[in-house]
């Protein structure tokens, strides 16, 4: 795993629980690049009124101290509700094997060597941090109808770190989940009112929980059973007895493979919005081939609706529209024939009619691309007129979605700025006049009154 959030974004606070007082500052001084949010304490007795007290990221302790030593300080900590999820580290001189595993029993979360290097020292500490950080943003929802199984499987959930929640039954978890969605759901099998494979089956059939990981408990382990399990949607099963190393270690599984699958759903949107800008990139290149004057129109145009937008304040995902909206509006010219685009004098009405066909051209275009279905509106709707005059649908005011509105506003900013093969572009003051005479006929009034306070 990568560096943990806790030390990129905060600094870790650390108790440091040991009887020798070189050794706690030696310690101390090995941590400086971790942090320097440590507290210290010389006793078992001294550490736990102090991790009472205070919000600890991480426990570092000694084992062997007078008046309390850590492995009664670690039980302790790991009994009391608002201390159990703090992870605590064990420092050992020349433990065995025995030793070592009381520690674990007693809920350490690392054993590191007293003589370890200040590298393996820092790598036991991040990693613990790492892992601690990531468990506590996961919520666990415990359902079994015993109240003393429910009290075991939330006590060894929290000591890892886990937010627990708990419910006696499978209709109970229902009704829990519309409170606070858990990333994961342990159920026992057989309950009154409703059983795990029940709530499995609801669960499936629900959009919105679908995707939460279902772990069940039984002490059935026929095959057959646990194949019905699976096939009615449970994502693993544990068969009781079990102990509690095993539960953590397979819900830490099941919470990494769900991640991974978002992780995989979100490379996929992301390769797939790469492969609709390369799109966009060649039919913007397309177009802009073949009318050389108004070449850097879409891109300008792209620019200032998405500036006028996040001017207006609007939300992230219609800027998004308003930049690809801003490229591609005038992308049904297309379809337009040159001896009609690229002409130099007065068009005909013919030729003018013919022009009027480019935002359907467009959006006719764009419409088998689904990613882009937020843009078609701008596409189609750019020279609709809050008179109703405009084209293609002689749409009137509000019935001109406002992001074709806003566009309108800034595309004919640009077509009067800009140089045209017969005549030069007008100056910034000039195009500001014409469209304030324009407001409230042919552009919307609230965008051309944004956009004046946006350009100025
Ligand atoms: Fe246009």
């Amino acid at each position: 795993m990568s560096m943990p959030q806790t030390i990129a974004t905060k600094m870790p606070k650390i108790l440091i629980v040991e009887d020798s007082l070189s050794i706690r500052k030696t310690l101390a001084l090995r941590l400086k690049d971790i942090t320097t949010d440590i507290k210290m304490a010389n006793d078992g007795l001294v550490g736990l009124k102090m991790a009472n007290s205070h919000n600890f990221d991480l426990i570092l302790s000694d084992v062997d101290m007078p008046n309390m030593d850590g492995l009664e300080m670690l039980r302790e900590l790991k009994r009391n509700k608002q201390t159990r999820g703090v992870p605590t580290i064990l420092l050992s001189f020349m433990e065995s094997k025995h030793d070592i595993s009381i520690g674990y029993e007693a809920g350490a979360a690392a054993y590191v060597k007293k003589t370890s290097t200040t590298e393996e020292l820092k790598k036991a500490i991040t990693e613990v941090l790492s892992k601690n950080a990531a468990n506590r943003k996961s919520t666990i929802l415990v359902v079994d109808d015993s109240l003393t199984i429910r009290r075991m499987v939330e006590a060894g959930l929290a000591k890892a770190g886990f937010q627990v929640i708990t419910a006696a039954n499978g209709r109970d978890a229902l009704t829990k989940l519309v409170k606070d969605t858990p990333d994961l759901i342990i159920s026992d099998l057989d309950m009154p009112v409703m059983n795990g494979i029940e709530l499995c089956k609801s669960l499936r059939t629900d959009a919105h929980y679908a995707a939460i990981p279902v772990l069940i408990m039984s002490a059935n382990s026929e095959r057959s059973m646990i194949r019905n399990m699976i096939e009615q949607g449970a994502s693993s099963y544990l068969v009781k007895p079990f102990n509690m190393e095993q539960l953590v270690i397979t819900v830490e599984k099941l919470l990494s493979e769900q991640f991974q699958m978002i992780f995989q759903e979100r490379e996929r949107l992301e390769r797939e919005r790469t492969m609709m800008l390369a799109t966009i990139a060649s039919l913007i290149q397309a177009l802009e081939a073949r009318d050389a004057y108004t070449r850097g129109h879409s891109e300008r145009v792209s620019q200032y609706a998405s500036g006028l937008g996040k001017h207006m304040n609007l939300p992230s995902q219609d800027i998004e529209a308003l930049v690809m909206g801003g490229k591609l509006h005038d992308l049904g010219k297309i379809g337009i024939p040159d001896n009609v685009l690229l002409k130099n004098g007065k068009l005909t009405n013919d030729e003018y009619q013919n022009i009027m066909r480019h935002p359907v051209i467009g959006a006719d275009i764009l419409k088998s691309i689904p990613s882009l279905k937020r843009i078609l509106p701008i596409v189609l709707h750019h020279h609709e007129r809050v008179d109703g005059r405009g084209y293609p649908d002689q749409l009137k005011g509000a019935q001109i979605p406002l992001l074709a509105r806003l566009t309108g506003v800034v595309d004919t900013y640009d077509a009067i700025t800009s140089d045209r093969p017969y005549r030069k572009g007008l100056s910034k003051e000039i195009a500001l006049d014409i469209i304030s005479k324009a407001s409230g006929t042919q552009l919307c009034s609230e965008c051309v009154e944004a956009f004046m306070d946006y350009i100025k």
